[in-house]
């Protein structure tokens, strides 16, 4: 089988990686990839930007690809699987109506109500003054979420009215999202643990991955900006079996079962972001159409069945009920990002010290590229070094162990990586 994966990031090297292992898989292009799948032996990277749709289905046509696999969401949003039907080629990820679970938070939002999905109480609004006079009657903090796609920066969590005030601004009026922010969510704020919980369908089948933690605020003890991810581990302890069949039961299923309802079969990975309360109560926080980054690194590094099969079957529409196999190890995952991300960053920087791989360890490359047989930073966030070891303080110190060794002008990364699984561990 010739496989094409598309994107840039941490998670298409993993994918990429993953499909290296499948015995169905012959040749495995990545467009246009990075520095870490452009040295993987028998991955080829392809110069086209991942949302260059007909340029990508021309690449797919004229090599007879089998199956492309789709990482980002902005090419899915945009319709990629639509034109790949169109043409014929096989392509693995949701439609662009599937896609808005993700594409639009209005959309998802009211989605989800109509199929009384557990979600944070919310409003939309496009009107800057309604917003206002909504926010001034309304208790703190709260959340302000740009509707459509915002790279990872569409969200504010407001602690008083004046935070608030700003997030609406900088969304409606000086309009720094662009069409994404013609309407913003206002929305309650919720406590708890957060989890992914990412599942693999044909729209019908539906078999769950293994649960993850990712650490999405810069710094450590969960302070700082916003990220896309700094780190992320497998499985997550907040998921116990109880949690997993209301996960199943409340979210996923019916969200699957009423998309097919609506006339809406979802073909692809569904990541659910999901808070946990307290009471062990789940609301979802966010859908996206898409594989995690970085996620996808650590359970994939924990996942022994064969990805490609199971994407060419569900592409298919011809998923079988099966338990996936998975190694009992944990396995988590530090970001290493460039100084300055998640705002602005120098490119370009040489990168020491990366480790010989082994069972035990491997680092995924996201923003780097290779210039004379040199790897260099060329994005903010730059590696993701994956770990196993028997329990998450063991994987922790495994991945430390190898992130300590390497360097580059400027580079940082939090040092908790998995701490909410290891005070359970103590
Ligand atoms: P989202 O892109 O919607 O997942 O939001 C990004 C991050 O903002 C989430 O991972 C949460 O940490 C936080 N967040 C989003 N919505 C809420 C909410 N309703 N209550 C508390 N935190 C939230
Ligand atoms: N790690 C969060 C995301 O992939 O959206």
């Amino acid at each position: 089988m010739k496989v094409l994966i598309i994107g840039n990031g941490g998670r298409e090297h993993a994918l990429a990686w993953k499909a290296k292992q499948s015995k169905l898989v012959k040749k495995i292009y990545v467009a246009p990839g990075n520095g870490g799948t452009e040295n993987e032996k028998g991955i080829i990277n392809i110069n086209i930007p991942a949302d260059n749709i007909d340029k990508l289905a021309n690449f797919a046509k004229d090599n007879q690809i089998d199956l492309t696999i789709v990482g980002p969401e902005l090419p899915l949003v945009k319709g990629i699987t639509d034109k790949f039907k169109s043409l014929n080629l096989n392509c693995f990820g949701p439609s662009k109506k599937a896609s808005q679970l993700e594409g639009s938070k209005e959309f998802m939002k009211d989605f989800i109500s109509r199929h009384d999905i557990p979600t944070a109480l919310y409003k939309s609004f496009s009107d800057i003054k309604k917003a206002i006079s909504y926010l001034e009657k309304s208790s703190y903090p709260i959340v302000i979420k740009a509707d459509g796609l915002a790279a990872g920066k569409g969200v504010t969590v407001a602690k008083n009215f004046t935070e608030a005030k700003k997030a609406l601004k900088i969304c409606l009026e000086k309009r720094v999202f662009g069409n994404a922010g013609d309407k913003v969510i206002i929305e309650e704020f919720l406590e708890g643990e957060e989890a992914s919980f990412i599942v693999l369908t044909d729209g019908k089948i539906i078999l769950p991955l293994a649960s993850s933690q990712d650490h999405k605020t810069r710094d450590d003890k969960d302070k700082g900006p916003n990220t896309g991810g700094m780190g992320a581990y497998s499985p997550a302890p907040v998921v116990t079996s109880e949690i997993h069949k209301k996960i199943m039961n409340q979210v996923i299923i019916p969200t699957i079962k009423g998309l097919d309802k609506e006339g809406i079969s979802y073909c692809g990975f569904l990541y659910a972001g999901l808070m946990i309360d307290k009471e062990q109560n789940i609301k979802v926080l966010e859908f996206n159409c898409r594989f995690g980054d970085p996620e996808t690194q650590p359970i994939l590094m924990r996942l022994n069945s064969d990805l490609i099969e199971l994407c060419y079957k569900a592409s298919k529409r011809k998923l079988q009920q099966t338990e996936l196999s998975w190694n009992s190890k944990v396995s988590l995952g530090v970001v290493m990002a460039a100084g300055g991300y998640p705002e602005s960053y120098e490119k370009g920087n040489p990168i020491e010290g990366l480790p010989l791989e082994t069972e035990n360890i491997k680092v995924f490359h996201a923003g780097t590229m290779t210039e004379n047989n040199i790897i260099k930073t060329n994005g903010g966030r730059v590696l993701c070094v994956t770990a196993l070891g028997e329990d998450t303080t063991e994987a922790q110190l495994n991945a430390y162990n190898h992130v300590k060794q390497i360097k580059w002008k400027d580079c940082f990364y939090r040092n908790d990586i998995g701490y909410r699984a290891i005070k359970r561990e103590i």
